[in-house]
């Protein structure tokens, strides 16, 4: 949540900030801001809404010509989304513009303290108390700012990056960080920090991963990272690996359709050079031998949202490869609910951003209680993969449309290589087994393509129904969890009533919805699976039709048991059972895209929504 952009170089800040702030957009967009250092004065506008209100004000009332500036989106959480509460927050004194990204928790008694001291704040933010803090401990520190930054930290709680800049210290940028997300970016002669190393790629690909607790201060040519007491750290450097054109549309009206047509690239990209020489599986880091690999007797995969349900598809194939039961946990109820962890469980973290805060909650709790971690990550050199002891990376090229799509098809591809990794360390399964399972994840890139031929059918279907009150989802096996994302999509993008249920479930209380002409899309299994699944969908498909529903049924190519029962037939190519998830969860994206383009909501910025939850 929230995106932030600090940059210090030759380059009009301007261009940049506002050039990065466009590219975090999707992080929050609940208004947006930008401040620079012009000689001994601060130059800021700030507008509640999207970044397109601030850049009509900067268009009637232009900044001053400036080298260094920073930037916010927001995704309110303290005070609504208003031109008061949007960032940059000054001090009482005018001297210090500062951007938050995070919950400053302590700010309600920061707020008193300063109100004694004659301080009072002018938002309804928690951001303003530290900008207060930090102008009040630079008096006392002879302008040292990275000091007076590790002062203000040091008082605060919570999770926060801070990014301040300073009238009259017209070359330096200063930026601190716990728990929310920062990367800083190296140029020649220039230096950005960002929440999102989207922000600044189109400047350099050099990086550096800042650590919990550190504090930069960053000149055009000159980067010191330290703690909050002011030891001296090194940043971990890494070089980003995909390119500016990657994080913009390319041709197509909205990211989400553009990332939607990318996934079969994108699930080539999670499968490429997975295969060591000598045959063996290969994750990305693996900080865990395969004797403890061995001792696991226990899964819990801790996610949220589509990275949920990207959890539940690969419980079905990790407990079939390996046989090691795998209980799949919202991140966000996991560590308040005492669940069972210990040192012979495997608590594997699923986020496309690195940087959810329930996930990285859930999976510091297993940690503490002494089980393994292993990420599945999107963003490389995140906070989630930094904490844990094995990573695989997805490779799905940034995501940037709110509504996750190929993070969640990558997301099982890299579950799925980590339980055949284990079942190959464990020796459940043999060599051949492995290869021909792979075999079938290498197909799927092509499955997924054919898949996208079917959209132009689909998106004409969701314009028939966008007056539809509510639209249900079942499905049995991997097409629960479909059904889940598929609902999800919907909600969240069309605003509507959706539902994904256990196809089984129905009976049992959901079938009180169906009304005549209620939409209910049905995900069939292969019948070349376990036919007995099959046939009781189509029976589940007869009990909702019975009572007037209008089904919408998505079945494999040459599956004609289903043509009678279906108002409407979504074919998939026929591929086996657990690569199932790979096609049929393509028509119910493009189901929610077209269905939010036809009642005309915004679809790669959906209403209260942000991309990365950096806030529990
Ligand atoms: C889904 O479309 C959402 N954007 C959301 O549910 C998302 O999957 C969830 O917030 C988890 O995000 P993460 O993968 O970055 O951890």
């Amino acid at each position: 949540m929230c995106g932030i952009v600090g940059y210090v170089g030759e380059k009009q800040a301007l261009e940049v900030v506002v050039d990065g702030l466009r590219r975090m957009e999707y992080r929050g967009y609940d208004s947006a801001g930008i401040a620079v250092v012009v000689g001994d004065h601060l130059d800021i506008r700030k507008k509640a809404g999207k970044l397109a209100n601030l850049e009509s004000l900067l268009g009637a009332d232009p900044l001053e010509a400036a080298t260094l500036g920073i930037g916010h989106t927001r995704w309110a959480t303290h005070g609504g989304p208003t031109d008061i509460n949007a960032h940059p927050h000054v001090s009482a004194d005018g001297s210090v513009a500062l951007i938050h990204n995070g919950i400053i928790e302590n700010f309600a008694r920061l707020r008193d303290e300063l109100a004694q001291r004659g301080i009072e704040l002018t938002s309804q933010t928690d951001t303003e108390v530290a900008a207060h803090l930090l102008a009040e401990h630079l008096g006392q520190c002879e302008g040292d700012l990275a000091e007076a930054m590790r002062r203000t930290c040091r008082q605060l709680d919570g999770a926060f990056t801070l990014v301040a800049v300073v009238a009259d210290h017209q070359d330096v940028v200063v930026a601190a960080r716990r728990n929310s997300p920062l990367v800083i970016g190296l140029g020649e002669g220039e230096n950005f920090v960002a929440s999102d190393v989207a922000a600044f790629v189109s400047y350099t690909r050099q990086a550096l991963e800042l650590g919990q607790d550190q504090v930069v201060e960053m000149t055009r040519d000159r980067v010191v990272i330290t703690d909050f007491f002011g030891e001296v750290v090194e940043g971990k450097p890494f070089t980003i690996t995909w390119d500016a054109a990657a994080a913009e549309k390319g041709g197509y009206d909205l990211f989400m359709q553009k990332e939607i047509a990318e996934q079969p690239r994108a699930v080539a990209d999670a499968l490429r050079g997975r295969f060591g020489v000598d045959g063996q599986l290969v994750l990305d880091e693996m900080r865990l031998t395969d004797s403890q690999l061995r001792e696991i007797d226990k899964i819990v995969v801790v996610a949220c949202g589509t990275a949920f349900h990207a959890g539940l598809v690969a419980k079905y194939a990790i407990e079939h490869w390996t046989r090691i039961p795998v209980d799949v946990e919202l991140a966000s109820e996991f560590r308040y609910r005492d669940p069972i962890v210990d040192a012979r469980t495997l608590t594997i973290a699923i986020s496309q951003s690195g940087e959810t805060m329930d996930t990285l909650m859930a999976l510091r709790y297993a940690r503490e209680q002494g089980a393994q971690a292993l990420a599945i990550c999107n963003t490389v050199g995140s906070t989630i993969p930094r904490e844990s002891d094995a990573v695989l990376y997805t490779y799905a090229g940034p995501e940037i449309a709110v509504a996750s799509t190929k993070a969640f098809l990558t997301q099982i591809i890299a579950a799925y290589l980590v339980g055949l990794y284990l079942a190959q360390v464990r020796g459940n399964m043999y060599g051949d087994e492995i290869a021909a399972v792979m075999k079938e994840l290498n197909d799927a890139p092509q499955a997924v393509d054919l898949v996208l031929d079917t959209s132009e059918g689909v998106e004409q279907l969701a314009a028939e129904l966008a007056e539809a009150r509510s639209v249900l989802f079942i499905g049995r096996h991997v097409g629960y969890p479909v059904a889940l994302e598929g609902a999800l999509k919907l909600k969240e993008l069309a605003y509507m009533h959706a539902e994904g249920f256990a196809a089984g479930e129905l009976k049992h209380g959901p079938i009180a919805l169906i009304e005549p002409g209620l939409p209910v899309i049905c995900i069939v299994p292969s019948p070349r699976g376990r036919a007995v699944l099959h046939d009781k969908i189509l029976s589940n498909i007869q009990e909702v039709r019975a009572r007037g529903a209008r089904t919408i049924v998505i079945a494999e190519e040459g599956d004609e048991s289903v043509t009678e029962f279906a108002d409407h037939l979504i074919r998939v190519p026929a591929v086996p059972t657990l690569m199932q998830p790979l096609v049929t969860t393509v028509p119910l994206q493009v189901f929610a895209c077209a269905m939010a383009t036809a009642k005309g909501h915004d679809v790669d910025q959906p209403r209260n929504l942000a991309k990365s939850v950096t806030v529990e």
